[in-house]
Parts: C-alpha cells; sequence; structure tokens
C-alpha cells in the first residue's frame, strides 16, 4: 500500500524540482548512442531524454513505480523494462559483462540498499571503454547541514520509500575505482553530483 502511494505521488512531488534537474538530465542523456542501462527507472523520468537510436534496459523494483512508466514506454520502443533491482542475480541474464555503453544512475544510488554492491556490478557490465552517467544527491559537506541529514534521516527514508540524505556516493566511485572524466557539484542544502565516470 505504502509503495503505490509513494509511487502515486512521485511524479507530481518531483514536478517543481524537474524544472531544474529536466535539463541537466538533458545534458547528460541526449546524446547517448548504444548500449544502456538505466538503474532504478522509476515512473520512467529518464524516458524522453534518451536519443531515439539509444537500446536502452530500464529495470526497476517497484511494480508500482513501473505501473506510472509503462505507459509512458509506448512512445519509446527502444526502451524495454524489466521488474527487477539491481543486485538480484537475474539482472546478469539481461546484462552480460563488458556489454554496456552506458549505465545511467539517476537519483537511485540514494536508495538502493547497498549502492557499493550496485557500483561493483556496474563495473562488471560495462565496456572497458563504458561510462558511468551519474546525478545523484548526496550528504552536504556543511557540518550543520549534515549533521541535520544524518538527524533526519530515519524519518525521511521512510518517508520517502528508503532514500537515505547522508550517503557520500561520490566517494563511493572513487572507491570502486571510477575516474570523473567530467563532474561538478550543486547545492549546499541538497547537495548534488553530476557527471561521467570512466573505468580506471
Ligand atoms: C527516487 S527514485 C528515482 C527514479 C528515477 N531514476 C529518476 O531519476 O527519477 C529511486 C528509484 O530507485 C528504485 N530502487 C530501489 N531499490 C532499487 C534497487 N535495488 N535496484 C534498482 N532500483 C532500485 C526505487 O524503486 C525508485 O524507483
Amino acid at each position: 500500500m505504502y509503495k503505490k502511494i509513494f509511487a502515486k505521488v512521485y511524479d507530481p512531488f518531483m514536478s517543481s524540482i524537474e524544472k531544474h534537474i529536466g535539463p541537466r538530465r538533458n545534458d547528460l542523456l541526449s546524446d547517448l548512442k548504444g548500449r544502456i542501462l538505466d538503474v532504478g527507472a522509476g515512473t520512467g523520468a529518464n524516458f524522453q531524454y534518451f536519443h531515439p537510436e539509444a537500446d536502452v534496459i530500464a529495470i526497476e523494483p517497484s511494480a508500482p513505480m513501473m505501473a506510472y512508466a509503462k505507459p509512458k514506454l509506448a512512445n519509446y520502443p527502444n526502451i524495454k523494462m524489466y521488474n527487477i533491482g539491481v543486485n538480484d542475480l537475474k539482472v546478469n541474464d539481461l546484462v552480460a559483462e563488458n556489454s554496456l555503453d552506458y549505465i545511467t544512475s539517476t537519483l537511485v544510488l540514494c536508495t538502493i540498499p547497498d549502492p557499493k554492491k550496485a557500483i561493483e556490478n556496474y563495473k562488471r557490465w560495462l565496456k572497458p571503454t563504458g561510462k558511468l552517467i551519474v546525478l545523484e544527491h548526496i550528504k552536504s559537506e556543511g557540518k550543520i547541514i549534515g549533521g541535520v541529514q544524518e538527524v533526519f534521516n530515519p524519518i525521511w527514508r521512510g518517508l520517502a520509500d528508503g532514500c537515505n540524505l547522508n550517503r557520500h556516493t561520490d566517494q563511493y566511485f572513487l572507491e570502486a575505482g571510477f575516474v570523473a572524466e567530467e563532474h561538478f557539484y550543486s547545492g549546499h542544502t541538497l547537495r548534488w553530483i553530476q557527471g561521467v565516470y570512466a573505468l580506471k
């Protein structure tokens, strides 16, 4: 029931935020071609930005979120969607090792229960020349805001379907052996990392 409510309010809740991050999605995604994995595609927020020649596999474990994405798929025959989480073994049936040109990870590593394992999987699935495309919110660097995020996190996680405010996702990429080709940070209260990462 809770997941259904979350899925129902997700697009309306995000509509004002999308005014800011929609152009970023466009910058990151619209030129990508080749084989792409869109991780935790949710209600399909990225779909409109993918190039028609991109061959996209979208995965999403929440059936209610996927129910909102499915009607959008009718407009994008180049996108196939599967009801599956990134760390489920079944993803390996869809995605071979060293096979992807891009992985798109937008607003999702805050929520995935084991983000480091997901990033290890990203490494396995990307071609050596493949790129990880990232738009994620991360923990604020400010002591006060970071502290508030830490305290508020359990409540937020309960309200926002497992989303965490206090992850150092940018560090996880570097620890896993990715290098930032282009990246920039923005925001203070909610700090964002946007970028393109390559394998070392
Ligand atoms: C905040 S939404 C972001 C949706 C979309 N990527 C976007 O940019 O708007 C986070 C999504 O991550 C999904 N998620 C949670 N656990 C996951 C997992 N293990 N693997 C893949 N996606 C997951 C959630 O179901 C939810 O749809």
